[in-house]
């Protein structure tokens, strides 16, 4: 009998539903500064050791809430029904980052437009969220999850450093995360049942993209 290797092979976290695939090849890209499941290389300068500045921490909320509204747009829009599962989850961040921007804005500080890497994922997930649902889901996946965990945990480093500890709206959810968050894994592990092994393969694929697009604007805080 003949094996197709690549076809029939399991895929880690395959067991637990597709969000634990997709948690598997995100964690893998993490270096090992970032998180003790990363597998890259400790980044040039680590998290650890960024010296944000309060324009810089700015910009990365402006372009921040540039790819939300995009995103939030998109689901409330929903061009494709799967995206119908991800209106209100609460985990929308568009409204409070409008908030942190209006009390930076009362402290005194110049507000920017959107930045070119902002505007330039929020072009991609526009795009690729009408040709390319499974694409589309990763993006969404790893920009809210990735907030929930490592992006709390710069927020809370940035605030020590640049912020007197204040708490931005950005970093609070109504209710309890980790439940708003379970709720949203068992849409996505819904809407990944009806795709064949291809399109998860490529929906996971789409992880690298990810952390690129998200990459460019963290590295804002520290421009
Ligand atoms: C999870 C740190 C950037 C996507 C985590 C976790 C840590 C972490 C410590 C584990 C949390 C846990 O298991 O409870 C960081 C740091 C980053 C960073 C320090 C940058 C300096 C990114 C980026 C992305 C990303 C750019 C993708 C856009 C994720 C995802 C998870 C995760 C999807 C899994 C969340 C979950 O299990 O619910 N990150 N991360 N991270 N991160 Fe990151």
């Amino acid at each position: 009998s003949s094996v197709a290797p690549e076809k029939s092979k399991s895929r880690p976290g395959e067991k637990k539903g597709f969000v634990e695939e997709m948690r598997f090849v995100a964690m893998k890209l993490h270096t090992r500064d970032q998180s003790k499941e990363g597998e890259k290389e400790a980044d040039v300068q680590p998290v650890g050791q960024w010296k944000p500045s309060i324009p810089g921490y700015i910009k990365f909320l402006v372009d921040s809430k540039k790819v939300y509204d995009t995103m939030e747009t998109i689901v409330e829009k929903a061009s494709h029904p799967s995206y119908e599962y991800f209106r209100n989850t609460g985990l929308e961040r568009s409204a409070r980052l409008a908030k942190d921007l209006e009390w930076f804005a009362s402290q005194g500080h110049e507000i920017p437009e959107a930045g070119p890497d902002g505007i330039t994922y929020a072009n991609l997930l526009t795009e690729l969220s009408e040709s390319d649902v499974p694409a589309f889901i990763c993006h969404f996946y790893n920009v809210y999850f990735a907030h929930s965990a490592g992006g709390r945990f710069i927020g809370k480093q940035v605030a020590q450093q640049i912020l007197d500890g204040r708490e931005l709206e950005f970093y609070k959810w109504d209710g309890e995360l980790s439940e708003l968050l379970g709720a949203v894994k068992v849409n996505l592990n819904k809407v990944a049942e009806e795709w064949t092994r291809e399109q998860k393969d490529h929906c996971l694929k789409e992880t690298e993209n990810s952390f690129k697009y998200s990459g460019k604007i963290l590295r804002l805080i520290v421009s």
